[in-house]
């Protein structure tokens, strides 16, 4: 990433335009989150209702205060552990903090992100960064450039390359607003290392929780109908839908494909951090592979797993339903 890139990058930002960049977890779409104009101008391009909230990124922890006010002793003591990196805190916000970025709701979701490329961004640009996910609203994630492209085309000015993201999935959502803190999406931070820093109990999502468009039942899906299921019964159902002449994708991890078979396969990484690496650009890669059906093996029952059976539950066709 070369210096010039960022400078055109934050020209656009300064000019109310839109910026996607890479981050650690998954690619931003970004904008000033001080421009109203260019706020409005990003739920156009993403094609989400305005009043989702979006997370603000910062450079350090120095500038949360510029976006929240009665911070907790708690949101210090996660951002100095995790900061930068996957997690993002909800907090009072600052009064001046438009409504567009929080949805119309009292609390700012601030995020200071580890990738590079999103630090030199910020670093340049000085002020908060808008950033939901670069993908249509409701779809897959974006973990690559040509992603982005692909989604969200001419409606964004700058597309910022860089290494991949690290983590591949979203970030941990953490809301401090509450009595007692709560964990509003997983991520790679997990209750569990909250906790451990807190050394007080972290609730789950639930009632009350504000909203979270990454906590819809229906979200990051692809449009290819995706059907979660364990891996002897995956099996036996693609061979019979094969033989129907049905085109069948498959995402497994530990069932390997049956020999002499034609499907579009992928076998994913059997550890968590490489399952979620390569999640959403699998998801894609299958997506377009021109089949009838989506059929992923169900993942392991076990807390580390959490967020990544989350993200697929969310992704599977009917989840609206549930
Ligand atoms: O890893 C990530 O968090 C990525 C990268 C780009 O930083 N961003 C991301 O943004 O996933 P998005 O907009 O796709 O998801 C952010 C989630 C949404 O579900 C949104 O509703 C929630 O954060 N959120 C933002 N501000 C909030 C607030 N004040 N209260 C509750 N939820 C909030
Ligand atoms: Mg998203």
């Amino acid at each position: 990433m070369s210096a010039l890139e960022i400078e055109k990058a934050v020209v656009a930002l300064r000019q109310g335009r839109l910026v996607a960049f890479p981050t650690e977890t998954v690619y931003g779409l970004g904008c000033d989150a001080a421009n109203p104009e260019a706020l409005r101008r990003l739920y156009a391009a993403k094609g989400r209702p305005v009043d989702h909230p979006v997370i603000v990124h910062v450079v350090d922890v120095v500038q949360l205060p510029q976006w929240a006010r009665d911070i907790p002793a708690s949101a210090y003591a996660l951002a100095t552990k995790f900061w930068p990196g996957p997690l993002t805190l909800i907090l009072k916000k600052q009064p001046q903090v438009t409504g567009l970025v929080t949805g119309g709701q009292d609390s700012v979701g601030v995020r200071v992100p580890a990738h590079p490329v999103a630090q030199a961004l910020l670093a340049a640009f000085g002020g908060g960064i808008a950033a939901p996910s670069a993908n249509k609203f409701g779809r897959i994630s974006a973990t690559r450039a040509e992603d982005v492209r692909r989604d969200l085309g001419d409606a964004v000015d700058v597309i910022l390359d860089g290494e991949l993201p690290e983590v591949g999935i979203e970030s941990t959502i953490v809301d401090l607003t509450g009595n007692a803190p709560r964990v509003l999406r997983p991520g790679a931070i997990t209750p569990a290392m909250i906790e451990a820093v807190l050394g007080v109990p972290v609730g789950m999502g639930g009632s009350g929780a504000p909203r979270a468009s990454g906590t819809l039942a229906s979200h990051y899906a692809p449009a290819t109908p995706l059907m979660l299921m364990e891996g002897d019964l995956l099996l036996k159902l693609a061979v019979s839908l094969s033989r129907q002449g049905k085109k069948v994708a498959v995402l497994a991890h530990s069932v390997s494909q049956p020999l002499g078979s034609n499907y579009a396969w992928i076998a994913a990484p059997a550890d968590v951090a490489g399952y979620a690496h390569d999640l959403y650009a699998n998801l894609r890669t299958l997506d377009v592979a021109g089949c009838d059906i989506m059929l992923v093996e169900s993942l392991p029952k076990v807390p580390e797993w959490a967020a990544v059976r989350d993200r697929l539950g969310r992704a599977a066709t009917g989840a609206s339903e549930q």
